[in-house]
């Protein structure tokens, strides 16, 4: 029997998540059963899709069950098993609970190579989920080709960072838009960006003309709302946008209304693509070796903002929304 603190589902949010919507309890869990490992987290994630899942409704995942524990991305120790696949001391990364301990029968669990145990967190961020929505979106969808100019939204973020970076790989012109200065000065002094845009300065269809001379070729979105507008005023003709992410509208109550952009890719022969990462799960063999590989290498350059203690974790989902981070944002439990 293992004491543990849990993070429990309260009731789904309208608008803005607030503390209220979590409940913080201790409990016992029962004894492991035949097939069952114990994980002891040692790394939890915090990502926007979750505030999806906090609604009811149809999606691509199932939404949160009131007075449960929110399952999420994290690496874990095991430290108990009766299971074939795992044993005591084996890392493992994939879906635990935001708890102490998880009692799992090792679904979307698996192990994390020896390789990765000095950087365990990166299984989170640059060299996980995503790591690898980064690089399928960019790669299969935007198609990005040498001289094209690449703008990216939510471009200090997790994904967005590590599309910047890929995208310069590629030998392309890449212009990151971040809310913020240092955000902005991260990106193009370590990052080496080309340009930036703090979306939160000044007007950003100026800005962006000012960056992008030459139009747009590819626009990886993870952002949505006016700043995407603004970006798709400005694709080239062939231009591919990628839809990744929409964090700007997440957390309203209707639906936000702009104007109609199907205009400009009609005139443009433009791609729209949305996509979900496990759309590729057949292939995240591939992308987490080259992807570990580039870290490994120095080529690809990756920032966590690191949160200490369970009890801090509901916060550090908030501060997704108010953009506290640069890079991935995990919990050290
Ligand atoms: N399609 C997929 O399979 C998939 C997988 C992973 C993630 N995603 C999506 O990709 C996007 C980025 O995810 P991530 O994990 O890398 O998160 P992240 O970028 O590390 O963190 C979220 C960032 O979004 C920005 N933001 C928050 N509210 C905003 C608003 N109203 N307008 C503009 N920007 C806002 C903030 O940065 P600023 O300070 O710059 O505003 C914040 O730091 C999200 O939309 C997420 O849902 C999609």
């Amino acid at each position: 029997m293992t004491r543990t603190r849990q993070i429990l589902f309260a009731s789904r949010p309208r608008g803005m998540p607030t503390p209220d919507n979590f409940r913080f309890v201790e409990t016992v869990l029962p004894p492991l059963r035949d097939g069952q490992i114990l994980i002891k987290s040692l790394f939890l994630s915090v990502d926007p899709y979750m505030r999806g899942r906090m609604n009811e409704g149809k999606s691509y995942i199932e939404p949160f069950v009131l007075n449960e524990p929110i399952p999420a991305g994290g690496v874990g120790e095991v430290v108990e098993s009766k299971h074939e696949r795992f044993a005591p001391g084996d890392l493992v990364v994939g879906l635990i609970h935001w708890a102490d301990y998880t009692l799992s029968n090792g679904e979307g669990l698996s192990k994390l190579p020896a390789i990765m145990a000095p950087i365990a967190s990166a299984a989170l961020g640059v060299a996980g989920m995503p790591g690898l929505t980064a690089y399928f979106g960019l790669l299969d969808i935007g198609r990005p080709r040498a001289g094209e100019t690449v703008v990216v939204s939510g471009a200090a973020g997790a994904v967005g960072s590590v599309v910047g970076q890929i995208a310069k790989m590629q030998g392309c012109r890449v212009i990151g838009i971040a809310g913020g200065k240092d955000k902005c000065s991260y990106l193009q002094n370590e990052l080496s960006f080309d340009a930036t845009i703090n979306y939160k300065d000044g007007d950003i269809r100026t800005s962006l003309d000012a960056a992008c001379p030459n139009g747009v070729d590819v626009y990886f979105d993870n952002v949505g709302g006016d700043i995407t507008d603004a970006v798709v005023e400005r694709i080239n003709f062939g231009a591919r946008i990628v839809i990744c992410g929409q964090i700007s509208a997440y957390n309203l109550d209707r639906q936000d209304v702009g104007p109609r952009l199907f205009t400009y890719l009609l005139k443009n022969s433009a791609l729209a693509k949305g996509f979900i990462v496990n759309d590729y799960r057949e292939r995240f063999g591939e992308a987490i070796t080259a992807l570990s590989g580039w870290v490994m290498e120095g080529k690809l350059k990756y920032r966590e903002h690191v949160v200490q203690g369970l009890e801090n974790t509901v916060d550090a989902f908030l501060g997704l929304f108010r953009g506290d981070n640069i890079g991935k944002i995990v919990v050290k439990v």
